[in-house]
Order: structure tokens, then sequence, then C-alpha cells
């Protein structure tokens, strides 16, 4: 990867990547967005059926439940640069018409796509990066991370990274469940309750 490529330049260059073969049942790429100077970095874990389609990340019920989060936590998601650990939907075929389900990444997709999230991290270079979910901490903090037991603590970032070689400047971490464990939860508010604590813990 090009070291002085730009993001618009790395976001052109994602929609020829063939590290993996996600790329080949997708409609595109989902590369990160968000200002080039946010302090604030929020790593996903892929884009789902509506970031496919649109080409954004978080734009569908995930992100709606992200934005409500945000909200209540006091942060402003126009000021935070949002990406995901791995560029392309992976999913199984639908019936025609109907949603595709989404499948969770493997570590072979992860470590393929880890470059362009590094890249992002290395231009942003923001003071706090959040973790959504088992995916992005596999991605950044290695597979033995555990979200369950670590969520909502300031971990020293780049210290805690698995590669932290991979990473310049200073700043922390903190890992949260993703949004769409929200969905699932039997007790959605408890679930948002949490995830928004979490967030208010890497806001201050
Ligand atoms: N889930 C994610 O992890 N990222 C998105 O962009 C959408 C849904």
């Amino acid at each position: 990867m090009d070291r002085d490529a730009s993001l618009d330049d790395l976001r052109r260059a994602v929609q020829e990547c063939h590290a993996c073969e996600l790329f080949r049942d997708t409609t595109q790429a989902v590369f990160g967005e968000g200002p080039e100077d946010a302090r604030m970095l929020v790593v996903g874990e892929q884009p789902g059926d509506v970031e496919d389609r649109r080409g954004h990340p978080f734009v569908g019920p995930s992100g709606k439940v992200l934005d409500r989060a945000f909200g209540a936590a006091g942060l402003d998601r126009d000021s935070i640069y949002l990406t995901n650990a791995v560029k392309h939907f992976k999913h199984r075929p639908a019936a025609p018409g109907k949603r595709r389900l989404h499948q969770t990444p493997d570590r072979t997709e992860i470590v393929a796509c880890r470059p362009w999230l590094v890249a992002e991290l290395a231009r942003i270079r923001p003071a706090k990066v959040v973790v959504l979910g088992a995916t992005a901490a596999k991605a950044l903090l290695g597979p033995a991370f555990r979200v369950t037991r670590e969520r909502g603590k300031a971990l020293p970032w780049p210290a805690s990274a698995e590669h932290p070689e991979d990473f310049e400047g200073d700043g922390v971490l903190v890992a949260t469940i993703h949004p769409s464990a929200v969905l699932r939860a039997d007790d959605r508010e408890a679930a948002f309750a949490g995830l928004v604590e979490d967030l208010k813990a890497v806001r201050d």
C-alpha cells in the first residue's frame, strides 16, 4: 500500500481489492467516512446489506442504533470517523427480494482487510478509538481479546494493539458491544444503556 496515498486515494483503491474472496458477491467495498481530523475513530465489523447497496458505513439498522447511542452519550456523529474492520459485506445468498443474511467474517478475511484499517488509522491518528464487537476487536487487539471481559475499560492505544508497531501516536481505546447486539438482545433497553455507558467512558 502506497504510504503517500490519501484517504480518497485509498477509498478508490479499495474498490479493486481482491485480497480475499468477499469482493465477488458484493455491490462495492465500503470504506470509512468522516473528518480527516477526527479525534475519535469508531470501528465496526463490516458493511451490512444496506451499506453494501448505498456505499456508506452504518446507514442501516445498526447505524440507527449507533446514532441514537451517540446522541445519548453526547457524541456528534459528524465529528467521528466511522469505519469497519472488513470492507466487503459477507453474507449468505438470499431469495429474490429478500435481505441478504450477514455472515461473520473469519480470521483470514479480517487479516486480509487489516491493511486498509491500519492505513485509515495512520492517516486519521485519532486520540480515541472505539471498537464495536468481536470482529473489530479481533482485527485490532488480536484473537484472544474478549469484549465481554474488557468492555468499557480505557485501554492504552496503541500499546494494547496486536501489532502496536503498526500504529503511531498514542491515545485510548475502548471496546464495547456491536449495535446489532442491542437489536438481538432479550432486554434491548439494558443492552442499549450498556452501549451508551461505554461510549460515555470514551467520551470522558
Ligand atoms: N454493521 C457494521 O459493523 N458496520 C456497518 O457499517 C453496518 C453494520
